[in-house]
Protein backbone atom coordinates (compact mmCIF):
# COMPACT_ATOMS: atom_id res chain seq x y z
CA UNK A 1 0.00 0.00 0.00
CA UNK A 2 1.20 3.63 -0.49
CA UNK A 3 2.09 6.00 2.34
CA UNK A 4 0.01 8.97 2.68
CA UNK A 5 1.55 11.44 5.78
CA UNK A 6 -1.65 13.41 7.34
CA UNK A 7 -1.60 16.35 9.75
CA UNK A 8 -3.61 15.38 12.34
CA UNK A 9 -4.99 16.91 15.39
CA UNK A 10 -7.47 14.18 16.89
CA UNK A 11 -10.11 17.44 15.70
CA UNK A 12 -13.56 15.80 14.21
CA UNK A 13 -11.94 16.34 10.41
CA UNK A 14 -8.36 14.75 10.89
CA UNK A 15 -9.96 11.80 12.68
CA UNK A 16 -12.46 11.27 10.01
CA UNK A 17 -9.59 11.67 7.40
CA UNK A 18 -7.84 8.72 8.65
CA UNK A 19 -11.06 6.19 8.11
CA UNK A 20 -11.39 7.99 4.77
CA UNK A 21 -7.50 7.49 3.70
CA UNK A 22 -7.83 3.63 4.90
CA UNK A 23 -11.04 2.95 3.14
CA UNK A 24 -11.95 5.00 0.20
CA UNK A 25 -7.96 5.69 -0.88
CA UNK A 26 -6.96 2.27 0.24
CA UNK A 27 -4.05 3.78 1.84
CA UNK A 28 -1.58 3.37 4.48
CA UNK A 29 -2.08 6.50 6.64
CA UNK A 30 0.88 8.23 8.98
CA UNK A 31 0.03 10.90 11.17
CA UNK A 32 2.00 13.52 12.21
CA UNK A 33 0.72 16.24 15.39
CA UNK A 34 2.38 19.33 15.20
CA UNK A 35 2.64 20.84 18.79
CA UNK A 36 2.49 24.93 18.00
CA UNK A 37 1.04 25.67 21.26
CA UNK A 38 -2.36 24.17 21.67
CA UNK A 39 -3.29 22.58 24.83
CA UNK A 40 -1.25 19.54 25.94
CA UNK A 41 -4.07 17.08 26.06
CA UNK A 42 -4.56 17.58 22.74
CA UNK A 43 -0.93 16.81 21.50
CA UNK A 44 -1.12 14.03 24.31
CA UNK A 45 -4.69 13.04 22.68
CA UNK A 46 -3.79 12.82 19.20
CA UNK A 47 -1.45 10.29 19.98
CA UNK A 48 -3.84 7.60 21.45
CA UNK A 49 -6.75 8.71 19.35
CA UNK A 50 -4.50 7.88 15.54
CA UNK A 51 -3.18 4.68 17.25
CA UNK A 52 -7.10 3.60 18.18
CA UNK A 53 -8.26 4.22 14.93
CA UNK A 54 -5.52 1.94 13.19
CA UNK A 55 -2.78 4.19 11.76
CA UNK A 56 0.59 2.53 11.07
CA UNK A 57 3.21 5.90 12.59
CA UNK A 58 2.30 7.98 14.83
CA UNK A 59 4.68 11.41 15.04
CA UNK A 60 4.53 14.03 17.85
CA UNK A 61 6.96 16.98 16.38
CA UNK A 62 7.01 19.60 19.08
CA UNK A 63 7.72 22.85 17.06
CA UNK A 64 6.93 25.41 19.72
CA UNK A 65 10.01 26.87 19.89
CA UNK A 66 10.46 27.46 16.22
CA UNK A 67 6.93 28.88 16.47
CA UNK A 68 8.21 31.30 18.69
CA UNK A 69 11.27 32.52 17.15
CA UNK A 70 10.56 32.36 14.11
CA UNK A 71 6.81 32.86 13.42
CA UNK A 72 5.49 35.02 15.98
CA UNK A 73 8.33 37.33 16.43
CA UNK A 74 8.64 37.66 12.75
CA UNK A 75 4.69 39.14 13.02
CA UNK A 76 5.54 41.01 16.22
CA UNK A 77 8.45 42.91 14.28
CA UNK A 78 5.90 42.87 11.62
CA UNK A 79 2.82 44.92 13.81
CA UNK A 80 1.08 41.74 12.00
CA UNK A 81 -3.06 42.35 12.58
CA UNK A 82 -5.26 40.99 9.49
CA UNK A 83 -8.24 42.97 9.89
CA UNK A 84 -8.00 43.01 13.96
CA UNK A 85 -7.15 39.32 13.91
CA UNK A 86 -3.42 38.75 14.90
CA UNK A 87 -2.69 35.81 13.02
CA UNK A 88 -2.45 33.19 15.15
CA UNK A 89 -3.93 30.38 13.35
CA UNK A 90 -2.27 31.66 10.17
CA UNK A 91 0.94 32.02 11.14
CA UNK A 92 1.03 28.07 12.38
CA UNK A 93 0.18 26.74 9.16
CA UNK A 94 2.98 26.75 6.66
CA UNK A 95 5.40 25.34 10.08
CA UNK A 96 2.77 22.65 10.22
CA UNK A 97 3.22 22.06 6.64
CA UNK A 98 6.59 22.29 6.39
CA UNK A 99 7.02 19.57 9.33
CA UNK A 100 4.78 17.25 7.21
CA UNK A 101 6.50 17.53 3.91
CA UNK A 102 10.45 16.70 6.44
CA UNK A 103 8.20 13.49 7.43
CA UNK A 104 6.72 12.80 3.98
CA UNK A 105 10.24 12.51 3.12
CA UNK A 106 11.68 10.82 5.98
CA UNK A 107 8.92 8.07 5.46
CA UNK A 108 8.94 7.78 1.40
CA UNK A 109 5.44 8.58 1.26
CA UNK A 110 3.40 9.22 -1.91
CA UNK A 111 0.93 11.78 -0.76
CA UNK A 112 0.08 14.55 1.90
CA UNK A 113 -3.26 14.90 3.46
CA UNK A 114 -5.02 17.76 5.03
CA UNK A 115 -8.26 17.93 6.77
CA UNK A 116 -9.52 21.28 5.51
CA UNK A 117 -13.02 21.86 3.86
CA UNK A 118 -13.07 23.85 0.74
CA UNK A 119 -14.32 26.88 2.07
CA UNK A 120 -11.94 27.98 4.69
CA UNK A 121 -8.16 29.70 4.46
CA UNK A 122 -6.01 26.53 5.81
CA UNK A 123 -6.29 24.79 2.65
CA UNK A 124 -4.61 27.62 0.64
CA UNK A 125 -1.88 28.06 3.68
CA UNK A 126 -1.20 24.20 3.73
CA UNK A 127 -1.17 23.58 0.04
CA UNK A 128 0.96 26.43 -0.84
CA UNK A 129 3.96 25.91 1.39
CA UNK A 130 3.52 21.63 0.23
CA UNK A 131 3.91 22.78 -3.14
CA UNK A 132 6.38 25.32 -2.45
CA UNK A 133 9.05 22.79 -0.47
CA UNK A 134 8.03 19.32 -2.58
CA UNK A 135 5.86 17.87 -5.66
CA UNK A 136 3.70 15.72 -3.13
CA UNK A 137 0.21 14.98 -4.61
CA UNK A 138 -1.87 16.15 -1.90
CA UNK A 139 -5.49 14.71 -0.64
CA UNK A 140 -8.03 16.40 0.99
CA UNK A 141 -10.72 14.10 1.18
CA UNK A 142 -13.36 16.17 3.59
CA UNK A 143 -13.21 18.80 0.64
CA UNK A 144 -13.05 16.33 -2.18
CA UNK A 145 -15.78 14.21 -0.79
CA UNK A 146 -17.92 17.61 -0.02
CA UNK A 147 -18.37 16.55 3.45
CA UNK A 148 -20.41 18.79 5.92
CA UNK A 149 -19.99 19.16 9.69
CA UNK A 150 -22.88 16.64 10.16
CA UNK A 151 -21.75 14.18 8.10
CA UNK A 152 -18.63 13.99 9.42
CA UNK A 153 -19.87 13.22 12.45
CA UNK A 154 -22.18 10.44 11.09
CA UNK A 155 -19.70 8.71 9.27
CA UNK A 156 -17.30 8.76 12.87
CA UNK A 157 -20.10 7.26 14.81
CA UNK A 158 -20.56 4.59 12.24
CA UNK A 159 -17.02 3.73 12.11
CA UNK A 160 -16.05 3.90 15.78
CA UNK A 161 -14.03 7.09 15.31
CA UNK A 162 -13.24 8.15 18.82
CA UNK A 163 -14.34 12.04 19.04
CA UNK A 164 -13.11 14.80 21.39
CA UNK A 165 -15.28 15.89 24.14
CA UNK A 166 -18.33 17.30 22.16
CA UNK A 167 -17.72 21.47 21.60
CA UNK A 168 -20.37 22.85 19.50
CA UNK A 169 -17.79 25.37 17.87
CA UNK A 170 -14.86 24.63 16.05
CA UNK A 171 -11.89 26.07 17.97
CA UNK A 172 -8.18 26.19 17.05
CA UNK A 173 -5.42 27.02 19.60
CA UNK A 174 -2.42 27.76 19.26
CA UNK A 175 0.71 29.74 21.11
CA UNK A 176 -0.55 33.15 19.66
CA UNK A 177 -3.92 32.67 20.45
CA UNK A 178 -7.47 30.96 20.17
CA UNK A 179 -10.39 30.97 17.19
CA UNK A 180 -13.82 30.03 17.72
CA UNK A 181 -16.04 29.90 15.05
CA UNK A 182 -19.40 27.79 13.90
CA UNK A 183 -22.87 26.74 15.61
CA UNK A 184 -24.71 29.77 17.08
CA UNK A 185 -21.95 32.15 15.99
CA UNK A 186 -22.39 32.15 12.76
CA UNK A 187 -24.98 34.19 13.31
CA UNK A 188 -23.32 37.98 13.33
CA UNK A 189 -25.82 39.30 15.97
CA UNK A 190 -25.43 36.70 18.47
CA UNK A 191 -23.21 37.31 21.32
CA UNK A 192 -20.25 35.10 22.20
CA UNK A 193 -21.17 33.38 25.60
CA UNK A 194 -19.20 34.04 27.85
CA UNK A 195 -18.73 29.91 28.63
CA UNK A 196 -16.72 30.01 25.35
CA UNK A 197 -14.10 32.00 26.41
CA UNK A 198 -10.99 30.12 27.88
CA UNK A 199 -7.97 32.49 28.19
CA UNK A 200 -9.94 36.07 29.12
CA UNK A 201 -11.90 37.04 32.02
CA UNK A 202 -14.75 39.27 31.05
CA UNK A 203 -14.43 42.78 32.40
CA UNK A 204 -16.65 42.19 35.37
CA UNK A 205 -14.82 39.09 36.61
CA UNK A 206 -11.43 40.80 36.28
CA UNK A 207 -9.56 41.82 39.03
CA UNK A 208 -10.27 45.36 40.24
CA UNK A 209 -6.43 46.40 40.61
CA UNK A 210 -5.29 47.24 37.56
CA UNK A 211 -1.68 45.80 36.79
CA UNK A 212 1.36 47.78 35.72
CA UNK A 213 4.00 46.42 33.44
CA UNK A 214 6.65 47.40 32.17
CA UNK A 215 7.91 45.57 29.24
CA UNK A 216 11.69 44.94 27.63
CA UNK A 217 11.92 45.17 23.51
CA UNK A 218 15.55 44.09 22.17
CA UNK A 219 15.69 44.43 18.35
CA UNK A 220 12.01 44.58 18.27
CA UNK A 221 11.05 41.38 20.06
CA UNK A 222 9.74 41.19 23.96
CA UNK A 223 12.65 40.13 26.29
CA UNK A 224 11.61 41.16 29.79
CA UNK A 225 8.83 41.52 32.03
CA UNK A 226 9.27 44.01 35.09
CA UNK A 227 12.95 43.51 34.75
CA UNK A 228 12.97 39.68 34.83
CA UNK A 229 14.25 38.29 31.44
CA UNK A 230 12.33 35.59 29.47
CA UNK A 231 12.91 33.40 26.86
CA UNK A 232 10.80 33.72 23.72
CA UNK A 233 8.36 30.55 24.91
CA UNK A 234 7.87 31.72 28.08
CA UNK A 235 7.29 35.58 27.66
CA UNK A 236 4.66 35.02 24.91
CA UNK A 237 2.56 32.39 27.84
CA UNK A 238 3.60 35.19 30.29
CA UNK A 239 1.80 37.57 28.40
CA UNK A 240 -0.69 35.84 27.41
CA UNK A 241 -2.15 35.09 30.58
CA UNK A 242 -1.30 38.17 32.61
CA UNK A 243 -2.90 40.22 30.03
CA UNK A 244 -6.26 37.40 29.84
CA UNK A 245 -6.65 37.76 33.38
CA UNK A 246 -6.97 41.51 33.12
CA UNK A 247 -9.58 40.90 30.00
CA UNK A 248 -7.23 42.34 27.51
CA UNK A 249 -7.72 40.71 23.81
CA UNK A 250 -11.26 39.64 22.96
CA UNK A 251 -12.17 40.21 19.34
CA UNK A 252 -14.90 39.82 17.82
CA UNK A 253 -14.51 40.56 14.11
CA UNK A 254 -16.11 40.61 10.54
CA UNK A 255 -13.35 38.44 8.54
CA UNK A 256 -12.93 38.77 4.73
CA UNK A 257 -11.38 35.36 3.88
CA UNK A 258 -9.43 34.05 0.84
CA UNK A 259 -11.91 33.40 -1.18
CA UNK A 260 -13.81 36.29 -0.26
CA UNK A 261 -16.66 34.99 1.97
CA UNK A 262 -17.36 36.99 4.83
CA UNK A 263 -16.76 34.74 8.10
CA UNK A 264 -18.04 35.73 11.65
CA UNK A 265 -14.67 35.23 13.83
CA UNK A 266 -13.67 35.24 17.56
CA UNK A 267 -10.64 35.41 19.16
CA UNK A 268 -8.82 35.23 21.98
CA UNK A 269 -5.40 36.55 21.74
CA UNK A 270 -4.41 38.47 24.86
CA UNK A 271 -0.31 38.15 24.43
CA UNK A 272 -0.57 39.09 20.85
CA UNK A 273 -3.03 42.18 21.51
CA UNK A 274 -0.37 43.15 24.61
CA UNK A 275 3.04 42.89 22.93
CA UNK A 276 2.04 44.81 19.33
CA UNK A 277 0.65 47.14 21.18
CA UNK A 278 3.42 47.70 23.37
CA UNK A 279 5.63 47.39 20.55
CA UNK A 280 3.89 50.04 18.48
CA UNK A 281 4.53 52.43 21.87
CA UNK A 282 7.82 51.95 21.24
CA UNK A 283 8.15 52.12 17.21
CA UNK A 284 6.67 55.65 17.52
CA UNK A 285 9.77 57.19 19.48
CA UNK A 286 12.70 55.68 18.05
CA UNK A 287 11.07 55.81 13.59
CA UNK A 288 10.30 58.59 11.89
CA UNK A 289 7.66 60.24 10.47
CA UNK A 290 8.62 58.99 6.76
CA UNK A 291 9.50 55.42 8.55
CA UNK A 292 6.54 55.28 10.27
CA UNK A 293 3.87 56.27 7.40
CA UNK A 294 5.93 53.46 5.24
CA UNK A 295 6.14 50.80 7.65
CA UNK A 296 1.94 50.89 8.52
CA UNK A 297 2.08 49.74 4.68
CA UNK A 298 4.78 47.12 5.20
CA UNK A 299 2.58 46.01 7.85
CA UNK A 300 -0.51 45.62 6.08
CA UNK A 301 0.99 43.53 2.95
CA UNK A 302 3.25 41.60 5.74
CA UNK A 303 -0.13 40.79 7.34
CA UNK A 304 -2.11 40.17 3.82
CA UNK A 305 0.93 37.45 2.81
CA UNK A 306 0.54 35.84 6.22
CA UNK A 307 -2.95 35.64 6.12
CA UNK A 308 -3.15 34.50 2.35
CA UNK A 309 -0.62 31.70 3.19
CA UNK A 310 2.26 33.13 1.68
CA UNK A 311 4.56 32.68 3.76
CA UNK A 312 7.07 31.92 1.04
CA UNK A 313 6.14 34.96 -1.63
CA UNK A 314 9.85 35.99 -1.81
CA UNK A 315 8.24 39.03 -1.12
CA UNK A 316 8.28 38.39 2.99
CA UNK A 317 11.41 37.49 3.03
CA UNK A 318 12.38 40.62 1.42
CA UNK A 319 10.05 42.61 3.92
CA UNK A 320 12.08 40.76 6.80
CA UNK A 321 14.99 42.00 5.53
CA UNK A 322 13.67 45.85 5.76
CA UNK A 323 12.30 44.88 8.92
CA UNK A 324 15.55 43.46 10.65
CA UNK A 325 17.60 46.33 9.77
CA UNK A 326 15.13 48.91 11.01
CA UNK A 327 13.87 46.81 13.97
CA UNK A 328 17.36 47.08 15.38
CA UNK A 329 16.37 50.48 16.67
CA UNK A 330 13.43 48.74 18.23
CA UNK A 331 14.58 48.71 22.02
CA UNK A 332 13.38 49.68 24.74
CA UNK A 333 11.44 49.83 27.28
CA UNK A 334 7.10 50.63 27.41
CA UNK A 335 5.22 50.65 30.50
CA UNK A 336 1.46 49.84 30.50
CA UNK A 337 -1.39 49.77 32.40
CA UNK A 338 -4.22 46.79 32.46
CA UNK A 339 -7.49 47.19 33.70
CA UNK A 340 -10.41 45.80 33.19
CA UNK A 341 -10.56 44.68 29.08
CA UNK A 342 -8.52 48.08 29.27
CA UNK A 343 -5.04 48.38 27.53
CA UNK A 344 -2.98 51.56 28.12
CA UNK A 345 0.74 53.21 27.36
CA UNK A 346 1.62 54.84 30.74
CA UNK A 347 5.28 55.38 28.86
CA UNK A 348 8.17 54.67 27.12
CA UNK A 349 11.68 55.14 26.63
CA UNK A 350 14.64 53.94 24.32
CA UNK A 351 18.41 54.50 23.73
CA UNK A 352 17.34 55.43 20.30
CA UNK A 353 14.72 57.65 20.52
CA UNK A 354 14.38 60.30 18.56
CA UNK A 355 12.53 62.86 20.72
CA UNK A 356 13.73 65.89 21.92
CA UNK A 357 12.29 66.85 25.46
CA UNK A 358 14.19 69.80 25.57
CA UNK A 359 13.17 71.49 21.90
CA UNK A 360 9.84 70.53 22.35
CA UNK A 361 9.07 72.00 25.85
CA UNK A 362 6.81 74.66 25.96
CA UNK A 363 9.51 76.38 28.60
CA UNK A 364 12.34 76.23 26.13
CA UNK A 365 14.07 79.36 25.51
CA UNK A 366 16.75 78.50 22.89
CA UNK A 367 15.12 77.44 20.04
CA UNK A 368 14.44 80.97 18.56
CA UNK A 369 10.06 81.02 18.10
CA UNK A 370 10.77 84.12 15.65
CA UNK A 371 12.73 81.98 12.70
CA UNK A 372 9.78 79.49 12.04
CA UNK A 373 7.48 82.53 10.75
CA UNK A 374 8.95 81.89 6.82
CA UNK A 375 8.14 78.41 6.96
CA UNK A 376 4.74 79.04 8.75
CA UNK A 377 4.05 81.23 5.90
CA UNK A 378 4.79 79.30 3.04
CA UNK A 379 2.86 76.09 4.06
CA UNK A 380 0.33 74.94 2.86
CA UNK A 381 0.92 77.20 0.01
CA UNK A 382 -1.15 74.99 -2.40
CA UNK A 383 -4.23 74.23 -0.84
CA UNK A 384 -4.26 78.12 -0.48
CA UNK A 385 -3.72 78.28 -4.38
CA UNK A 386 -6.26 76.22 -4.78
CA UNK A 387 -8.96 77.77 -2.80
CA UNK A 388 -7.93 80.71 -4.77
CA UNK A 389 -8.23 79.68 -7.96
CA UNK A 390 -10.42 76.78 -8.11
CA UNK A 391 -12.99 77.77 -5.68
CA UNK A 392 -13.32 82.03 -6.28
CA UNK A 393 -12.65 81.37 -9.91
N1 LIG B 1 -10.25 32.66 10.47
C1 LIG B 1 -9.00 32.31 11.03
C2 LIG B 1 -7.96 32.07 9.96
O1 LIG B 1 -8.32 31.88 8.84
C3 LIG B 1 -9.08 31.20 12.03
C4 LIG B 1 -9.50 29.86 11.52
C5 LIG B 1 -9.39 28.90 12.62
N2 LIG B 1 -10.10 27.70 12.46
C6 LIG B 1 -11.03 27.23 13.32
N3 LIG B 1 -11.45 26.06 13.11
N4 LIG B 1 -11.46 27.90 14.31
O2 LIG B 1 -6.81 32.08 10.24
Amino acid sequence: MEKVVLAFSSGLDTSVCVKLLQEKYNMEVITVCVDVGQPENEVERSEKVAHDIGVSKHYTIDAKEEFAREFIFKAVKANAVYEGYPLSTALARPLIAMKIVEIAEEENAVAISHGCTGKGNDQFRFESTIRSASDYNIIAPVRDLNLTRSEEIEYAEKHGIPLPVFSHYSIDENLWGRSIEGDILEDPMVEMPEEAFNWTLSTSDAPDEPRILEMEFKDGIPIALDGEKYDALEIIRECNHIAGLHGIGRIDIMEDRIIGLKSRENYETPGAVLIITAHKALEQIVFTREELRFLSGVSETYSELIYNGLWHEPLREDLDCLIDNMQKRASGIVRVRMHKGNLRILGRESPFSLYQEQAVSFEDKETDQTEIVGMVKNYGIQAACFQNVCRKG
